[in-house]
């Protein structure tokens, strides 16, 4: 029987612990701190597992991320660097980031944030019409979440475009790639969705040299990861007016501390890192499937490659 060892930092491993048994009663998961032979485990499914993690299970050779971001996982040390990695492709993830885009996108869209000045005034005043087709939304990173983002979005009639590393054939979508372009893509760019992985190229890509490429008036959301973003470039540029507004799901330090500039600013929205959440029942498909896979021999998606960083 397979053995796999579950280790989750955040929550309870109850949930997924549950749902591996309903969906594959064959496989033997268990909580990583219960298991009575450690030698013999050779999978790992985990969110942020601490050294002890792999302290306790030397014999490890595969490991679930139970996320769709690995930055964490690559940059911990105490991660054997010949265990190979799967990441969650969408798992429930994909359609939360549409909702959570659509609602911020149409916010701005729609004007909500000047209406919402205008209401203390007792202002009665209708902001300009704007057409769908003349606000132009690009989205960093054209993955698993951005390339289903950039689908949901025709819906509104926005024009859409995305920025990744290798060229992209999505209908209604222009696609642009490589670093030079990223300068046309900003410059056409209203509403900037970073759906990007943390990785050494990645990293500060929402910095003042790109983010002043975006025209007046852009505002720019980011539910990546925290150090995509250099804050004080986009404090500049919301208080110079050059950008009206941003949203920010992900922080360098999480939480984000009381005392930090960022939860006072009035051009500013947060949210706690909750744009999109693992999902217990398509992880656990996901996951199960591609340890049937393995087992059968074949290639599943979802391999982390390493040197890429994602
Ligand atoms: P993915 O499928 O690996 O997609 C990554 C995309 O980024 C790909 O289109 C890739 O280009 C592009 N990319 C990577 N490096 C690039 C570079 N140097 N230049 C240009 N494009 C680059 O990842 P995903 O599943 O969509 O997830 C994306 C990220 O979202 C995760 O890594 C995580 O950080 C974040 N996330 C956040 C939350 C949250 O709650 N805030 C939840 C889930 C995920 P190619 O297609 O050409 O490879
Ligand atoms: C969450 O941030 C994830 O990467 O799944």
């Amino acid at each position: 029987m397979t053995t796999c060892a579950l280790f989750t930092s955040y929550e309870s491993t109850e949930p997924w612990l549950l749902e591996f048994n309903r969906q594959f009663p064959h496989l033997n998961v268990q909580d990583w701190q219960h298991i009575a032979d450690p030698q013999q485990v050779k999978y790992g499914i985990v969110w942020k597992p601490t050294e002890a993690f792999f302290k306790r299970f030397p014999n490890l050779n595969t490991m679930f991320n139970m996320g769709a971001g690995v930055d964490a996982i690559l940059n911990n040390p105490a991660v054997p660097k010949h265990i190979d990695i799967y990441r969650i492709e969408d798992g429930g993830m994909a359609a939360q980031m549409n909702q959570y885009f659509s609602y911020f996108l149409l916010h701005y869209f729609r004007d909500m944030d000047l209406y919402q000045q205008q209401q203390p005034q007792k202002q009665w005043r209708v902001q300009p019409f704007r057409s769908a087709s003349s606000f132009s939304v690009g989205i960093l990173g054209l993955g698993q979440l951005g390339a289903q983002l950039a689908q949901h979005l025709q819906s509104f009639g926005f024009d859409i475009t995305g920025w990744s590393r290798s060229k992209k054939q999505l209908d209604g979508v222009t696609s642009y790639t490589g670093a030079e372009e990223l300068k046309p893509f900003l410059k056409r760019t209203d509403a900037l969705c970073c759906l990007l992985p943390l990785t050494p190229d990645t990293q500060g890509i929402l910095n003042h040299q790109n983010m002043s490429q975006l025209p007046k008036g852009a505002v720019v959301i980011n539910a990546g990861r925290g150090k995509h973003l250099v804050v004080d470039d986009l404090l500049k540029l919301l208080d110079e007016n050059h950008l009206r507004g941003a949203v920010l799901d992900v922080f360098e330090q999480e939480p984000l501390p009381a005392e930090h500039k960022l939860w006072q600013h009035p051009k500013v929205m947060m949210t706690p890192h909750s744009s999109a959440q693992s999902e217990y029942a398509p992880c656990v498909k996901k996951i199960g499937n591609i340890l049937q896979a393995i087992a059968d021999s074949k290639t599943p998606s979802g391999l982390v490659d390493r040197n890429r960083g994602y």
